[in-house]
């Protein structure tokens, strides 16, 4: 799926800042509570843009089995979690992906653009994510967060092509230029001093 000048280069306008990732560390039970969460929301968005785009073929055979992936990251974090004797619990929801939505255009077909690009945003800050958690965790978490970051790559590179795709069908919209404006808004998002520590979080302020 993925087109010319995709593969491999990540779309990410910043690094996630290195207090996120000690307190990261050290809260990781908390952090696994959300991460179970992310992976829910992940099958959920792919879920919204079958029934969105129903007429679109390319873009269900790529995102029919993407969501049945997310859901299976789901039940191996949940299963995870009740080998670690972490419990879950109702978490407060963080700025991030409210943040992101409050950008995105509202009218077709740019809309369909925007929200292609912003899930490949939101997959390659939590494969950076878990490629910088993944040598500091103990294991099974290490490993398991290493297979997930490959996942992840994966996932961000395909829906950059579904993007790529859909720009070319509009005239005069280069989609370079707006993933650089959504990735501008997703790096402040994700490294901004931020109120509570999630997995695409900024590091809290205490
Ligand atoms: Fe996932
Ligand atoms: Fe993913």
């Amino acid at each position: 799926m993925a087109r010319e000048g995709s593969r491999g280069l990540s779309p990410l306008a910043a690094p996630t800042p290195t207090a996120w990732l000690e307190l990261a560390t050290e809260r990781w039970r908390e952090l696994l509570i959300d991460h179970a969460n992310c992976e829910k929301k992940a099958a959920s968005s792919a879920l919204a843009l079958l029934f969105a785009y129903p007429e679109d073929q390319v873009l269900t055979a790529a995102l029919a089995p993407l969501a049945r992936e997310e859901l299976r990251h789901f039940e191996q974090v949940a299963a995870l979690m009740a080998r670690l004797g972490v419990a879950f619990e109702r978490q407060r929801p963080g700025r991030y992906a409210a943040g992101l939505r409050a950008v995105l255009r509202s009218h077709e077909p740019l809309r369909k653009l925007d929200l292609l690009l912003s899930s490949a945003l939101i997959e390659a800050r939590s494969c950076e994510r878990f490629a910088l958690l993944a040598p500091r965790l103990p294991e099974p978490l290490g490993r398991f967060y290493h297979g997930l970051q490959e996942a992840e790559a994966r996932h961000y590179e395909l829906y950059l092509g579904l993007a790529q795709r859909a720009c070319a069908e509009l005239e005069g919209e280069p989609w370079r230029r707006r993933l650089a404006e959504l990735a501008a808004v997703e790096a402040e998002l994700a490294t901004r001093p931020d109120q509570m520590l999630r997995f695409h979080s900024g590091p809290p302020e205490v």
